[in-house]
């Protein structure tokens, strides 16, 4: 499969899908509180996206079994929601989401500390998210794709930071995933040129320590091998020829 470009009449699709993530996200941020587990947050967030008319894009994908992703702590993402598993204050918890919206899909994934986390964990929540901003800054018509990869990447390593390689942002459209691959560090080579009408879900992982991942016997969560914490920023762009239109965010 190659890029697709898509139409204005996708672009108006992909735009309210991606609205309505803005706004699932914003319900699950003000529902999150300690003692809850993350079987509830799933079963919200389930809830939200029907309430709008959409489908939930992960239930099912290659068998995943909800609708949210909810990652804790050392999980980098794809943490399966379970009624055992109880959220505590201290605890980072990313949530990524996916809606279908008349056929278009749109990604968004955040992370928040409960209650007081600390400083550490604090940090690495900011970094995260400002190394998509970073990104996203070379996310424009005659550029390539892996300016982006480079500026996310260098700038979440300049505090030591662990950028996870093994798993990467994707194109998005009429599928959760398309081309082009987008990894979130430096590239050998430049990448696809940008063009307006792509959409892209560009999605750093950081951890605290080593970037090394590995998969539970779930076949789904990924955890950082060395224990450290793990933050996830995600959302769904629109390239232009000028700055970039942020679908899931306001
Ligand atoms: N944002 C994640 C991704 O782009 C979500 C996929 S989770 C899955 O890969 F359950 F749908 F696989
Ligand atoms: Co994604």
């Amino acid at each position: 499969m190659s890029v697709t470009i898509k139409s204005q009449r996708e672009i108006e699709l992909m735009r309210e899908a991606g609205r309505i993530l803005y706004e699932v996200h914003e319900g699950l941020r003000k529902e999150l509180k300690p003692g809850m587990s993350t079987w509830q947050i799933d079963k919200l967030g389930e809830e939200m996206i029907r309430s709008y008319g959409c489908e939930p894009s992960f239930l099912n994908y290659n068998g995943y079994p909800a609708s949210i992703c909810v990652s804790v702590n050392d999980e980098v993402v794809h943490g399966i929601p379970s009624k055992d598993r109880i959220i505590g204050e201290g605890d980072i918890v990313s949530l990524d989401a996916g809606v279908i919206y008349k056929g278009y899909h749109s990604d968004a994934a955040r992370t928040y500390g409960i209650g007081e986390v600390s400083a550490e964990a604090q940090k690495l929540m900011e970094v995260t998210k400002q190394s998509f901003f970073e990104g996203i800054k070379y996310a424009r018509e005659g550029n390539h794709l892996h300016d982006i990869s480079a500026a996310i990447g260098n700038y979440a390593r300049q505090f030591g930071y662990g950028v996870v390689e093994d798993l990467v942002g994707h194109g998005i459209g009429q599928h959760l995933h398309e081309d082009p691959n987008i990894p979130n560090f430096p590239q050998r080579r430049r990448g696809v040129k940008l063009q307006a009408g792509m959409t892209l879900a560009v999605e750093p992982m950081i951890n605290i320590g080593r970037p090394d991942v590995c998969w539970l016997d779930d076949d789904w969560t990924v955890v950082t091998e060395d224990g450290t914490l793990s933050a996830h920023y995600e959302n769904t762009i629109l390239i232009t020829k000028g700055e970039p239109e942020i679908l899931t965010l306001r």
